[in-house]
């Protein structure tokens, strides 16, 4: 089965002062998905932005909204940010709290939700959510900053998990997110990856190289036709 592939700018790289800015150039650039990360200083040793610049920016554009929770408490901050106008929540597997039962809050809203897991957590510990999940979010970073170098090892996890997916004929979706650049895009897609995302090697590409970027990862089947 053949799913859509979706490259995902994510505008933490993106200029904050200018936030709508970045979000309408990934608009306009035709991308489908846009990734906005949520901070706390406390699961991550850094802060980013909250609900209400993520309702702000809701107004301006019809993008499908990847909300990425890296929260000590992401439980305490569903609502808001469901209110804000995420399509899509998720949430770390690694802090303490009751994953499923925050899972099922999300989708109960009628959006998406998704769970993600650190490069040290173990593809392994996915296995009791995979039935409940619309997507699964492997970080190749440890989370906290752009700009980071890739970790290409998190693939063999995200192809663990693709063969599951396929053996039990599953839904979810499969991203990556953290120190992407278009070298990565084959890797990527032999691991199954359906969901790229990239802040820093999107946003300093011009017009052109984002294209190309875009269309390594979206349009890569239609090489096999040509
Ligand atoms: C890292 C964030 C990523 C980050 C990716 O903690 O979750 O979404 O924005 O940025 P790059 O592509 O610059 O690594
Ligand atoms: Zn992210």
């Amino acid at each position: 089965m053949r799913r859509e592939k979706f490259l995902a700018p994510s505008i933490l790289a993106g200029n904050h002062a200018k936030l709508h800015d970045s979000l309408m150039l990934a608009d306009q650039d035709g991308r489908k998905w846009i990734h906005l990360d949520i901070m706390d200083g406390h699961f991550v040793p850094n802060l980013s932005f909250g609900p209400q610049t993520v309702s702000d920016l809701r107004k301006s554009s019809s993008l499908f909204f990847d909300v990425h929770l890296m929260l000590q408490q992401p439980d305490r901050y569903i609502e808001p940010f469901i209110e804000a106008g995420a399509d899509l929540i998720s949430i770390h597997l690694e802090p303490e709290y009751d994953h499923s039962r925050a899972l099922a809050k999300i989708s109960a809203a009628g959006i998406q939700n998704g769970i993600v897991i650190n490069p040290d957590t173990p593809a392994h510990s996915l296995l009791p959510y995979l039935e409940q999940v619309d997507l699964i979010l492997f970080m190749t970073v440890n989370p906290g900053f752009g700009g980071q170098k890739f970790i290409y090892e998190v693939l063999s996890k995200a192809k663990e998990i693709d063969e599951i997916r396929k053996k039990e004929n599953l839904n979810f979706l499969i991203e990556v997110d953290g120190g992407v650049n278009p070298e990565h895009v084959k890797s990527c897609l032999n691991a199954g990856v359906d969901i790229l995302v990239a802040g820093t090697a999107y946003y300093k590409l011009d017009k052109l190289g984002r294209k190309h970027f875009a269309d390594l990862f979206e349009n890569a089947y239609l090489k096999d036709f040509l």
